[in-house]
């Protein structure tokens, strides 16, 4: 089965997503890390409860990003991690994860890319007045929040909708997609063996 690390830094819904759809026998894959790089982040409790190995860590206790990804390279190594899933990871990856794990780190955004990346794009959707956002899956590369595109799901924004109600529309899209994307990449890469 393959192993599968999460990078979170927040609340952790779509690590709690996929832990429920690995419950159910939607998703064929064993969660063996949760990596957190904030002290105390709700994500954290999650990943105890489902009794999942959890690595946090300090950006800033490092010399730069390559000492903090070369310790987390390690830890996704000691546990033959076949890919990093980022669900909500509010940080870039440098290439020395990139690098070993070149088209094996995907990444949630909750936009159309290459519409709103960065920070708050449910905030910017909303104020940009859009008729029409949605969520991305994509693989990841340098950049932030580019990359090769996987799938993507629209979320229409209604008149009187309230910025709330988009986020909560596009959550519900992405505890779906989320899983969903997963196994499929796990399909594929069974039927190219
Ligand atoms: C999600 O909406 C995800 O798409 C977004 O952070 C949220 C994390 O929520 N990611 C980005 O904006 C990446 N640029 P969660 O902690 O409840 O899963």
């Amino acid at each position: 089965m393959m192993n599968i690390a999460v990078f979170a830094s927040g609340t952790g819904s779509n690590f709690d997503a996929i832990m429920r759809a690995v419950e159910a026998g939607d998703l064929d894959v064993n969660v063996a890390l949760l990596v957190c790089d904030k002290i105390g982040a709700p994500v954290i409790e999650k990943a105890q409860n489902y009794q999942v190995d959890t690595v946090v860590f300090t950006p800033k206790l490092y010399g730069n990003k390559a000492a903090y990804e070369h310790a987390l390279l390690k830890d996704c190594e000691s546990r033959n991690i076949d890919l990093i899933v980022l669900a909500g990871y509010m940080r870039l990856i440098g290439p020395t994860l990139l690098k070993p794990f070149e088209k094996r780190i995907i990444n949630i955004h909750p936009s159309l890319l290459p519409a709103f990346p960065g920070k708050d794009a449910i905030g910017q959707a909303f104020q940009s007045k859009v008729k029409v956002t949605g969520v991305t899956v994509h693989f990841v590369d340098e950049g932030m929040d580019t990359g090769p595109i996987i799938d993507q799901e629209a979320v229409r924004i209604e008149d009187g909708d309230t910025e709330e109600d988009v986020q909560t529309k596009i959550q519900c899209v992405e505890h779906e997609l989320y899983p969903r994307v997963i196994q499929s990449l796990l399909v594929k890469e069974e039927s190219t063996k």
